[in-house]
């Protein structure tokens, strides 16, 4: 198979963990006879340097002309001074996720028992590991409704957000969450806020609908996001597969990765409704991660999450199961090995981003 791919690292630690990622594809897709070309595009505040804007046109053609995005991390403090709809991230990832409509972001959270010790959580807590998968719709939303600021009489200032669901957004979402749920344990958690929003109670009434239309085999639950946010670090264990809207995703993906070792460990897919040339799913993988721009440019970065985004990216857009399987088990056996970064460690010597990147690649 040939693969054609656009690499977009963005900013401060994007680079570094890229530059560790990129190996491990290249190796695992030489082993399996296939070709790959990719060029690297500046985006966020690298595109914003290069070329004035957050997602430059030839970053945007080279994405358009791709099967699929591997992309870093993008913003932080260099770019901050910029008035909102400039910002790095609202400029370029927001965008890139509306362009190519990628509507369904996929967080796998996995801790096998082994690695239990890299987690906060007590290990009581979590006797069996940690194996969920957050379902976050990723185009709607407060993130894509109306905004607007305005001066009101007497000095007063207003700011509006609005969040907005449509029912045939809810039902595409879910269906990704019942085809997810069915090759797994078979358990949609839905998590809102019905008891305060009007897009929740459509959420469970859609969602509900869908389920028993579809797949009346799976077991449907419904929790509050506060109460899921609880539960997430009281019984992790508990959850399969995680349903949720934008922002409560965004919120509760944060404390599943982290719940699950690190940050610096959580990959991510999102994919929408376009195919790619091979009538697969065109998609953008990320590291759930931020640009972390206080460890950057010293070698300290966890690169595993970028590494994992490049698995889910040959497993989502590829078809290529053997090879992401490769690179998971060779992300876990180098972590089970004791090779940790900072984030990681514990107790240990911590190793830089490049030497997690090179113990990865030995045992791929
Ligand atoms: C994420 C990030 C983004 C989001 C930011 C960078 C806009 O936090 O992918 O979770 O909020 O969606
Ligand atoms: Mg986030």
């Amino acid at each position: 198979m040939d693969l054609k791919i656009a690499v977009l690292p963005g900013d401060y630690i994007g680079p570094e963990v890229m530059a560790a990622a990129l190996p491990v594809l290249e190796q695992v897709l030489r082993k399996g006879g296939h070709s790959l070309s990719h060029s690297t595009h500046p985006v966020g505040g690298a595109g914003i340097d290069a070329h004035g804007k957050a997602l430059p046109d030839p970053t945007l053609a080279a994405c358009q002309a791709a099967d699929a995005i591997l992309f870093g991390s993008v913003g932080g403090p260099k770019w901050e001074k910029l008035p909102p709809q400039e910002q790095p991230e609202r400029a370029s990832l927001l965008p890139l996720r509306k362009r190519f409509s990628l509507f369904a972001n996929v967080r796998p959270g996995l801790l096998p028992k082994t690695l239990a010790d890299t987690s906060p959580i007590r290990p009581e807590r979590i006797p069996d590991g940690i194996d969920m998968v957050c379902i976050r719709e990723l185009t709607g939303g407060l993130y894509f409704g109306a905004k607007s600021t305005r001066d009101l009489e007497g000095g007063d200032v207003e700011a509006i957000d609005t969040m907005v669901y449509r029912k045939s957004e809810i039902e595409r979402i879910t269906d990704v969450a019942i085809a997810t749920a069915r090759g797994r344990r078979g358990r949609i958690t839905l998590v809102d806020k019905a008891n305060v929003l009007q897009t929740s109670v459509l959420w469970r009434k859609v969602v509900a609908e869908r389920v028993a239309a579809k797949a009346p085999e799976l077991k449907l639950e419904f929790l509050y996001i506060d109460n899921a946010a609880m539960q997430l670090v009281l019984r992790p264990g508990q959850f399969d597969v995680v349903l949720t809207e934008n922002m409560f995703g965004d919120i509760l993906s944060d404390e599943m990765a982290v719940v699950c070792g690190s940050l610096g460990m959580m990959a991510s897919a999102s994919l929408g409704a376009v195919a790619n040339r091979h009538g697969r799913p065109f998609g953008l993988y990320e590291p759930s991660g931020g640009t972390a721009p206080d460890i950057a440019g010293q070698d300290k970065a966890n690169p595993c999450a970028q590494i994992l985004s490049a698995a889910l990216m040959l497993r989502h857009s590829f078809g290529l199961e053997d090879e992401a399987r490769a690179i998971e088990r060779a992300v876990d056996r180098a972590v089970a090995e004791g090779v940790r970064t900072a984030d990681i460690a514990g107790g240990r010597t911590a190793v830089g981003c490049a030497a997690m990147g090179k113990a990865v690649l030995e045992r791929l």
